[in-house]
């Protein structure tokens, strides 16, 4: 079992980093190379994380090609030829996010089967806009056994409402539309900078899909698509955590390349807390000194709304800061798990329902801690920078799902940290 080890409370973050390509972008974007039937889809700019590994497995289980170059940061996906219909339990019970082969399996060979996804521990996480979706576009859905079984000889086009503008359905409902009969139109769809880089993928496979980045996406089915070229997007969350990180321990670090617009949410509460955040041609350089900054409310919403996957290591800038802090979770029922681990770094905090007040500036001590979940992982990290003395971090299986050598990064910019095995 490995450990994040850090010697905190004198840790000011400089220099420079870089951030890889997007998680949460590149596993649609893989469900999204199932689709061709023709040519070879390559993907640039994938990072190495064990859940692209996972969406790898899922993609080669349906007898696709599918090669990781690591050494390139390059996936190539060969699709053409006749492929298997059921992702099977093994990979989509590691991931949930894999539930996003559904719709193109389906669209592709008009019967789908995948194991439901189990269970999850920042909320319920449902998937019936999924399926409701998909049923509004003639498929018939069957549950038994712990799977899901889509049938549709010929998608249809539809047009479907979705009462939250879900992600993930979003992205499975776009894919499987590109190959339906007739066109599709998803209101009240999600908006994230992921989605438009899925429909810009789709789009180069001579899919025609159009509004993405809007509430509003059109998709006019085509009868096949062909294999494309693409650059994953940046990881806008990777780039905030690192945001965070300089803020909270009075730094100066450049992220290069960062996205203002992808980030523009985060920016928004970092200057309305003090932090001096700026564009320059390289990136967006973060300046703080934490003596001056001032606690702040934030609701965590769907994009463009402050993103629920920056919720935790905000949590943790909020206990460096002196004052009352609120942190309000709108997206996940149960995603104020680090807080009790924060507890036993000596933060003060309270939370009732969705809401957490966060008592600022106390004394923070090193302790031993685990990750509860990705963004878990990373808050505690970044807290064990500023408490005083050592933090060791475990559970790190989290932590690698979602980031690419965060401690070697950390450590780059002058932190005191390294990972150990300790079996
Ligand atoms: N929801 C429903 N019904 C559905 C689908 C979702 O009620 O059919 C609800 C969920 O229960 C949740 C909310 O809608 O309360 C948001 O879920 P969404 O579907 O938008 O999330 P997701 O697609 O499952 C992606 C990211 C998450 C990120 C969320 C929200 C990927 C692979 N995952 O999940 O990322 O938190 O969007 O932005 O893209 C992470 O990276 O740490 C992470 C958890």
């Amino acid at each position: 079992m490995d450990k994040i080890i850090i010697e905190g409370g004198n840790t000011r973050l400089q220099g420079e980093v870089t951030i890889e390509g997007a998680k949460n972008a590149v596993l649609p974007l893989l469900a999204a190379t199932i689709l061709p039937v023709e040519g070879k889809t390559v993907l640039k700019n994938v990072p190495i994380l064990s859940d692209v590994f996972t969406m790898n497995h899922v993609v080669r289980g349906l007898n696709i090609a599918v090669d990781f170059d690591e050494a390139l940061n390059q996936v190539t996906v060969d699709a053409t030829g006749a492929i298997l219909d059921t992702a099977p339990y093994e990979y989509v019970s590691q991931m949930r996010a894999s539930i996003v082969v559904l719709g193109p399996i389906l669209a592709r060979n008009g019967h789908a089967k995948v194991s439901m996804p189990g269970g999850c521990t920042i909320g319920s996480r449902p998937i019936d806009l999924h399926l409701k979706g998909l049923e509004a576009m003639g498929a018939s859905i069957h549950q038994e056994g712990g799977d899901i079984s889509a049938t549709a000889e010929k998608l249809k086009g539809a047009h479907f409402y979705m009462d939250f503008p879900s992600v993930g359905a979003t992205q499975n409902l776009m894919m499987a539309a590109t190959l339906a009969e007739g066109t599709t139109v998803l209101e009240n769809a999600a908006r994230e900078p992921e989605i438009v880089d899925l429909a810009n993928l789709l789009n180069k496979m001579g899919a025609r899909v159009s509004g993405a980045g809007t509430e509003t996406l059109t998709i006019r089915g085509v009868a096949e698509l062909h294999g494309a070229e693409h650059n994953v997007v940046q990881d806008r969350i990777e780039a905030g955590t690192f945001m965070v990180a300089a803020a909270m321990t009075s730094g100066n670090v450049l992220i290069k390349d960062a996205v203002w617009e992808h980030n523009r949410p985060l920016i928004s509460k970092l200057r309305e807390m003090g932090v001096d955040v700026r564009e320059e041609e390289a990136g967006i350089r973060v300046k703080s000194d934490v003596s001056k900054l001032k606690p702040v409310t934030v609701k965590t919403l769907p994009h463009p709304g402050f993103p629920t996957d920056m919720q935790a290591q905000f949590t943790a800038l909020m206990a460096v800061v002196k004052g009352e802090s609120t942190m309000i979770e709108t997206v996940f029922e149960n995603r104020f798990q680090h807080l009790e681990e924060m507890r036993r770094m000596g933060l003060h905090s309270e939370i009732l329902r969705d809401t957490a007040m966060i008592h600022g500036g106390q004394r923070l001590q090193g302790a031993q801690v685990m990750s509860t979940d990705l963004r878990a992982s990373a808050a505690l990290i970044l807290t064990g920078l500023v408490a005083q003395g050592q933090t060791k971090v475990g559970q790190l299986s989290h932590l690698d799902r979602g980031y690419y050598q965060f401690h070697e990064k950390l450590a780059q910019l002058g932190a005191d940290i390294r990972r150990e095995s300790e079996d």
